[in-house]
């Protein structure tokens, strides 16, 4: 079956889009109809059947204007078919305690919709860009800690895992 599908994310530097946009090419390979938005250029959810919501971690939280998508959203949420994910610099280094830090952030989704049943959920390692749409809108602290912190880091984000699991969750939708 062909589902009318929106995969929506919050970011700060950018790379929370890029993975939402992987999804859903997955999703659109899959046959389903998708689009692809930030949290806080998201039509209604209204229109669609499934709604795939994606954030990243910041200094231990999940993204400000993401917490407020999904409370705004959760009744609605509840009655459509949904799955969640995330990008954080905690799955860069898997070891237990990151682990496992990044699972209580993803079940904490669940906790701002506590109604809606997720058919699967996802946590996958971050990045940080200094370019780009996204990181323009930065304020020009949030840029320099950006900065500061991708000289650091790795792009941990493993496209293979990423696509399979939305090729997963496209047979599920
Ligand atoms: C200021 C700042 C704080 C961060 N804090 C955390 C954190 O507490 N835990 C974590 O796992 N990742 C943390 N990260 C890493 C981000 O989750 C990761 O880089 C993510 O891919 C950024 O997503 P975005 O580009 O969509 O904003 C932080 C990154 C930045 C820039």
């Amino acid at each position: 079956m062909s589902s009318k599908v929106l995969v929506t994310f919050g970011t700060m530097t950018g790379t929370t889009r890029e993975v939402a946009e992987a999804i859903g090419a997955e999703l659109r390979a899959g046959g389903h109809a998708v689009e692809v938005a930030r949290v806080d250029e998201a039509k209604s959810i209204d229109d669609f059947d499934a709604v795939v919501a994606g954030t990243p971690v910041m200094i231990g939280m999940l993204n400000g204007p993401f917490r407020k998508f999904m409370r705004r959203n959760a009744k609605k949420l509840a009655s459509k078919k949904v799955a969640w994910f995330l990008v954080c610099g905690y799955m860069n280094e898997p070891t237990d305690e990151n682990v496992n830090s990044a699972r209580k952030r993803v079940d904490s989704i669940s906790g701002l919709v506590p109604d809606a049943n997720p058919l699967a959920t996802a946590m996958f390692g971050g990045a940080i860009k200094t370019q780009g749409s996204d990181f323009e809108r930065l304020n020009p602290f949030l840029k320099f800690m950006s900065g500061k912190i991708a000289a650091d880091m790795k792009d941990g984000r493993d496209w293979n895992a990423i696509k399979a699991w939305a090729r997963h969750l496209a047979a599920k939708l």
